[in-house]
C-alpha cells in the first residue's frame, strides 16, 4: 500500500450576505464528494472554508436591516452552516474571514508583501458622498447617461443604449446610497504589484495546476501584461485596518483567500496533531486544491499564488474550476421559479437527489451545467431507485423469510463479482479527475448487469419450485453482495443512502477497499425502503415556493473599486471552438428596412432585413424591449445570414439579428459603427 496523502480542499467563500442557492450547491456538493471519496480511500484530507464576511455591501445591509455587521454574519453564518449540514457537506471547519487569525495571517501577509517591495502606493481620484462620508463604487452612482440622455443609470455603463463610460461622465450623479450629489476626492490607495509575479505565474500557471480552457483564459490576461492591483479601502469600511495606515482597510478580496489559510489555522488551534506548517510552508510535501467557479478565477489563478509565493508559503496544486448552473435551460430566474435557494429545496425534497443529479453530470470541464428539472426527477427515480436500491429489495426478502436473514456463502455469479472488481480502479480514476458523470455512468453500468442477471434468475419464480430454495438463496445472498459493492462506489456521493445501507447489510463503515470482500455466512438486519421515489408533485411545490420566498441575494460586494487588471468583470468562460468553427458562421451588416409587430406573437417582431444584394425575413424574441417597432427602421444592425432558414407559427425565419442582455426590457441589439454598409461581413 502506498502512503495515505496529505490533502486540503477548499470551496470558495460564501458571501455573508445572502442566502445559499442550489447554483452555489454545485460548488459545496462536488467539493464534498470529492473530499468524501478522498476519505473513502484512507487518505487525510481536510475540508475548510468559512463565510466571507468583509466589504461595503455587508456594511451596508447591516445598516438597513438595523443590527451591527457582526450581527448580520452572525445570522448569516448561522444559516449557511445549516444549509450546508443538510445538504450532507461535510467541513472540517466553517469559519469566517472576520475572525482574528484571519486579521493575523492578513497583516502578516500584507508585511511580508511589503516589506519585499511588493506594495506600491498612489493616489486617486473618486467620487465620494458627503452626506455618507464615504467613497462611492461605480454601482452606487446614478445619473443620467452622457451619450442618450436616460436618467438613472449607473456609473459604468448605460442600461438603456449600451455606452460605457466612467463614472465622472455621468450627468447630475447622485450617490445611490443617499441621494446627496457626490464630490470628486483624493485618495491614498494601497496596491499589490502583480506585475512582478509574471514570470512566476506564466510558468505556474502552465504546470499542471489549471485546465486546458482556464490556462488558456489566464494566458490572455498574461499577454496582455498585469497590472497593479488595488487592495485597499477607506473607512468605513467593515474589514480589516491595514498595520501602520489608520482608516485604510483591506479590499475583501484580498482577506477572503488568506481566510482558507485562516480556517485552518482555526482548525489546528483545536487539533493537536495538525500541523500549520506541514500544510502552508514553503517545503509542503501536501496537496492543496480550491475548488472556484468560472467568475472567480482571475482571483485564484493569479492574485493568490503571487501573494503566496510574495509572502513566503507555497502555492496551490490545482485550482479546479466549474461552470455555471442553469435551470431547465436557463439563468436561474426568480419569476420562472428556477432560483432556488438551499433550504427551499431542503423543505421539499432529500437532498441526496440533488446530489446524485450534480454528479451524474458533472465532468471536468468548464461548462455550465443545466439541473432539468424534468429530468431531475426521470433520472434519479430511474437510477437510484429503479436500479440501486431496487437490487436490494428484490433480494431482501427471500433471505428473510426462506434463511432467517443470513446470506449464504455461495456466490452464485463469480463472473459478476469479478466484473465489479475490475471496474473499481476506473471508477476510482474517475473520482480523482472529479469526473463525476464518468464514475457514474460506470457505476450504473454495473447496476444495470446486476438487474439484468436477477432479472433472468428470477429467485421469485424459482422460489415457487420445489427443491429450489438452496437456489434461490444463492442468487439473493449474490444480489445483495453486489448491492453492497455498488454502495460502495456510491457511498461519496449517497452517504446517507450508505449509512441506511450499512444498517441493513449489519456491517461497520464502509470503506473503499471493502468492495473487494464479499459477504458469507452473514447475517443481515430487517430490510428498510432505502430511498423513495421522487414525486413531481414536490418538486412543483419548490418551484411555486421559490417564486415567492426571494430576496435579492447578491454575488459582487460593490465595493468603491477603481478598475484595475484582474478586477475583471464576472466573465464566463465559454467552451473553446476551432477558428474553423466559428469562421462558418456568416455574419452580415443588415439594414433594418422594416420592424413591425406580428399578429398574435407577444415576443417576436418581423425584421425586413437589407443584405445588400438581398432581402430577409427574420422574426425575432425582441418586442418587449421595443415596444414600438417603427423606432427601428434604418438601424443598421448584425445578422447571421447562414442559418438554416426555420419554419415558425408565423412564417420562415431566414437568419438572426444579434443582441446582448438579460431579457425582457434589457436586450440591446448590436450596432456597428457608422459607416458599415449593409451586406458586409463581419470578421
Ligand atoms: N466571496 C467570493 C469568494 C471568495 S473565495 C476566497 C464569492 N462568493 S459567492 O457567494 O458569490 O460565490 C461562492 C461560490 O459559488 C463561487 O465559487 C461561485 O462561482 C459559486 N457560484 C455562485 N453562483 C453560482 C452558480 N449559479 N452556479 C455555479 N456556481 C456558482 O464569489
Ligand atoms: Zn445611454
Amino acid at each position: 500500500m502506498s502512503e495515505p496523502r496529505k490533502i486540503l480542499v477548499t470551496s470558495a467563500l460564501p458571501y455573508a450576505n445572502g442566502s445559499i442557492h442550489l447554483g452555489h450547491m454545485l460548488e459545496y456538493i462536488q467539493t464534498d464528494m470529492w473530499v468524501r471519496f478522498q476519505k473513502h480511500r484512507g487518505n487525510q484530507c481536510i475540508y475548510v472554508c468559512a463565510d466571507d464576511a468583509h466589504g461595503s455591501a455587508i456594511m451596508l445591509r447591516a445598516e438597513k436591516e438595523g443590527i451591527t455587521p457582526e450581527q448580520l454574519i452572525a445570522n448569516v453564518q448561522a444559516e449557511h452552516s445549516a444549509d450546508f449540514a443538510d445538504f450532507l457537506v461535510d467541513f472540517d471547519n466553517f469559519h469566517s474571514t472576520h475572525a482574528e487569525e484571519n486579521r493575523e495571517l492578513s497583516s502578516q501577509i500584507y508585511l511580508k508583501l511589503r516589506d519585499a517591495g511588493h506594495i506600491a502606493t498612489r493616489s486617486i481620484t473618486q467620487y465620494f458622498d458627503p452626506e455618507k462620508k464615504m467613497f462611492l463604487a461605480d454601482r452606487f452612482i446614478k445619473g443620467t447617461c452622457p451619450k442618450c440622455g436616460t436618467e438613472d443609470q449607473y456609473g459604468d455603463n448605460c442600461e438603456k443604449c449600451g455606452a460605457t463610460y466612467a463614472p465622472t461622465d455621468l450627468k447630475d450623479p447622485k450617490s445611490a446610497i443617499s441621494g446627496a450629489t457626490p464630490v470628486l476626492k483624493d485618495s491614498q490607495h494601497f496596491f499589490f504589484k502583480l506585475p512582478d509575479f509574471q514570470a512566476m505565474l506564466q510558468t505556474w500557471t502552465r504546470s499542471g495546476t489549471l485546465q486546458d480552457a482556464v490556462a488558456n483564459k489566464i494566458a490572455e490576461w498574461l499577454d496582455a501584461g498585469l497590472q497593479q492591483w488595488d487592495i485597499s479601502r477607506d473607512a468605513p469600511y467593515f474589514g480589516f485596518e491595514i498595520p501602520d495606515e489608520p482608516g485604510k482597510y483591506f479590499y475583501v478580496w484580498l482577506d477572503a483567500p488568506i481566510g482558507y489559510m485562516a480556517s485552518f489555522k482555526n482548525l489546528c488551534n483545536r487539533t493537536p496533531e495538525l500541523d500549520f506548517d506541514a500544510f502552508w510552508g514553503k517545503d509542503s510535501t501536501a496537496e492543496l486544491y480550491h475548488f472556484i467557479g468560472k467568475d472567480i478565477v482571475n482571483f485564484h489563478a493569479l492574485f493568490w499564488p503571487a501573494m503566496l509565493e510574495g509572502a513566503g508559503y507555497r502555492k496551490p496544486t490545482g485550482i479546479n474550476v466549474h461552470g455555471y448552473l442553469t435551470v431547465n435551460g436557463q439563468k436561474m430566474s426568480k419569476s420562472r421559479g428556477t432560483f432556488i435557494k438551499a433550504r427551499t429545496y431542503l423543505d421539499h425534497l432529500s437532498p441526496e437527489y440533488l446530489r446524485y443529479y450534480y454528479a451524474a453530470k458533472l465532468g471536468r470541464g468548464v461548462d455550465d451545467l443545466d439541473l432539468n428539472l424534468e429530468d431531475f426527477v426521470q433520472k434519479v427515480n430511474s437510477d437510484l431507485v429503479g436500479k440501486v436500491v431496487n437490487i436490494a429489495s428484490r433480494c431482501a426478502g427471500f433471505i428473510n423469510k426462506g434463511n432467517a436473514g443470513v446470506m449464504v456463502d455461495t456466490n452464485a455469479a463469480p463472473e459478476l463479482t469479478e466484473a465489479f472488481l475490475a471496474a473499481a480502479p476506473g471508477i476510482a480514476d474517475a473520482y480523482e479527475a472529479r469526473d463525476f458523470a464518468r464514475a457514474m455512468r460506470e457505476i450504473m453500468g454495473l447496476a444495470d448487469r446486476a438487474n439484468a442477471w436477477i432479472a433472468d434468475k428470477a429467485p421469485w419464480s424459482l422460489n415457487k419450485q420445489e427443491g429450489k430454495q438452496d437456489e434461490v438463496q444463492a442468487i439473493c445472498a449474490t444480489g445483495v453482495n453486489l448491492f453492497r459493492q455498488l454502495v460502495i462506489f456510491l457511498k461519496p456521493v449517497l452517504p446517507l443512502l450508505a449509512a441506511d445501507a450499512e444498517a441493513f447489510l449489519n456491517v461497520a463503515p464502509l470503506t473503499w477497499n471493502d468492495h473487494a470482500t464479499l459477504l458469507s455466512n452473514h447475517q443481515l438486519n430487517e430490510f428498510k425502503p432505502l430511498m423513495t421515489r421522487i414525486d413531481p408533485v414536490k418538486v412543483q411545490a419548490m418551484t411555486d415556493a421559490s417564486k415567492e420566498d426571494l430576496t435579492a441575494s447578491q454575488t459582487d460586494t460593490g465595493d468603491a473599486a477603481p478598475a484595475g487588471n484582474g478586477e475583471l468583470a464576472k466573465d464566463p468562460l465559454s467552451p473553446e471552438i476551432e477558428f474553423d468553427t466559428f469562421a462558418a458562421v456568416d455574419l452580415r451588416v443588415a439594414l433594418i428596412v422594416k420592424a413591425e409587430h406580428v399578429e398574435g406573437a407577444d415576443k417576436l417582431l418581423r425584421l425586413t432585413l437589407d443584405i445588400g444584394d438581398e432581402q430577409r425575413n427574420v422574426f425575432s424574441g425582441i418586442k418587449s424591449a421595443y415596444p414600438d417597432p417603427s423606432k427601428l427602421n434604418g438601424r443598421l444592425t448584425m445578422m447571421i445570414a447562414n442559418l438554416k432558414p426555420r419554419k415558425m407559427k408565423f412564417g420562415i425565419s431566414e437568419g438572426m439579428v444579434m443582441a446582448a442582455g438579460p431579457g425582457g426590457e434589457e436586450i440591446y441589439l448590436l450596432s456597428p459603427d457608422s459607416g458599415a454598409k449593409p451586406g458586409q461581413r463581419i470578421k
